[in-house]
């Protein structure tokens, strides 16, 4: 019996996807070519914003057609929608040709779910939001350089637009010493790359007695056979100055931060529960630039919170202008159930959000184009991931600043080699290899 996984969403989920493999794999499943070679199908929802949702209900509605065409193929959703007060059972009703729903909670009985689904009937079962994780989860990863590794789960941060806390419930650290030894495992079968995943780094160890995040860091950057770790995604409240020194020190952790900062506005960072003001998040770039020369810093940004008027999101424009970042993912507002910014007054017209994200993405295009521009002439050292999406000719690679960059060698993947940069886009930049 062979298996095909679909994921939507963030790293987490593509993560989990991997343990899922793992899992299945280790119930005697097989990973299938594609969709039609498959006797299962499991997709891996995600639930930050309504268009995810819908997205994964177009796929279920979509996938009734591959499920009828053979008899005895089983469907399985799991992932971040099913997991929200009382959608399970609605997913189930909507979408009688699924056969197994379950969600983070309880990834680990995919396989005895789908034995129960196999024997008649259907399985739903989803568990309240995690409240513990084991920790000894077979995973299958992918190919490639870069390896995920979670560190964390869960999120106490509770940002009044966001469904994360309720989904994947209170924060829990992995043990460092189940962590490490997997970062010397993945170095140990040829991955150069590890990303550290929490949906709130900073926290990591707080809910024990273990070690800070700092120290995490400090005791991974030790591991030889990795030539880079990242890690994503850290809070601008609570990022200590500590953890700025120890990537100052460090030799493999890159000088990348990702740190959503939402909102410029004060009122609406306010409203958004962030626990930080703009003259704050700006006081932090300028540290972190002041210890990690070059770091690139890339953020998320809401356009349309309730209650957002003309003057908070031009506050929005003026700190994209000081901050300069070099990406930003932008979002419209979308209300999730049970937040608490559902229950505001003052929700914001579709067009009035689509005009600010159109706005909003004018001016931090320009500004990535511009940084990207500056870098033209410099040498930066690449590690190679593989031939380029666009161009199966040239090879593609990142900066240890996480900036992709194409450029045509004899090299391949998991080499690090030093590129000039040659040319810049909003997104990507060009390079000629110097070895
Ligand atoms: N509406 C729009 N964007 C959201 N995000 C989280 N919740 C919402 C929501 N309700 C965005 C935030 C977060 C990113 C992962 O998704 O910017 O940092
Ligand atoms: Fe959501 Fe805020 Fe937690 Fe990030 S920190 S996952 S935005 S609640």
């Amino acid at each position: 019996m062979k298996f095909h996984l679909v994921t939507h969403g963030c790293q987490m989920n593509a993560h989990e996807t991997e343990i899922l493999a793992g899992l299945l794999e280790e119930a005697a499943w097989e990973p299938a070519a594609g969709p039609e070679d498959a006797d299962l199908i499991v997709l891996v929802t995600c639930a930050v914003r309504d268009s995810a949702e819908r997205r994964a209900r177009g796929k279920l509605g979509e996938l009734k057609r591959w499920k009828q065409a053979r008899p005895g193929r089983l469907l399985a959703v799991g992932g971040c929608v099913p997991q929200q007060p009382e959608v399970a059972d609605s997913l189930a009703e909507d979408f009688p040709h699924v056969d197994v729903v379950f969600g983070p909670a309880n990834l680990a009985r995919l396989p005895v779910l789908l034995e129960e689904a196999r024997r008649g009937g259907r399985a739903v079962e989803i568990l309240a939001a995690p409240a513990d994780t084991p920790d000894s989860l077979p995973v299958r990863r992918g190919e490639g350089v870069r390896a995920w590794v979670t560190i964390m789960h869960g999120c106490d941060h509770f940002c009044a637009y966001c469904i994360v806390p309720y989904v994947r419930g209170r924060e829990r650290s992995r043990p460092p010493a189940a962590i490490l030894a997997e970062l010397e495992q993945l170095a140990g079968q040829g991955f150069r790359e590890a990303v550290l995943l929490g949906q709130n780094v900073n926290n990591y160890g707080r809910d024990g007695d273990d070690i800070d995040f700092g120290e995490l860091l400090e005791r991974a950057d030790g591991i030889t056979g990795l030539a880079r770790i990242r890690f994503t995604t850290s809070h601008p409240a609570n990022f200590a100055a500590r953890f700025l020194a120890v990537m100052a020190r460090a030799t493999r952790v890159c000088e990348h931060l990702h740190l959503p900062v939402q909102s410029g506005s004060d009122r609406i960072l306010a409203a958004m529960r962030r626990g930080y003001t703009q003259s704050g998040y700006l006081e932090l770039l300028a540290r972190a630039r002041r210890a990690l020369p070059g770091v690139s810093i890339t953020t998320d940004i809401i356009v349309g919170f309730p209650g957002e008027t003309d003057g908070d999101f031009a506050q929005t424009l003026q700190l994209v202008e000081e901050a300069r970042f070099d990406a930003a993912f932008t979002f419209l507002y979308s209300d999730r159930r049970g937040t608490l910014a559902a229950s505001l007054e003052g929700k914001l017209p579709l067009a009035v959000r689509k005009e600010r994200l159109a706005q909003l993405n004018d001016v931090q295009n320009r500004i990535g184009l511009e940084i990207n521009r500056s870098l033209v002439g410099q040498r930066r050292e690449i590690l190679v991931e593989g031939s380029s999406a666009k161009n199966p000719h040239r090879l593609a690679g990142r900066t240890r600043t996480n900036k992709l960059v194409t450029f045509s060698a004899d090299r391949q993947a998991g080499d690090l080699v030093t590129v000039k940069i040659t040319g810049a886009h909003t997104w990507t930049l060009e390079g000629l290899a110097e070895e």
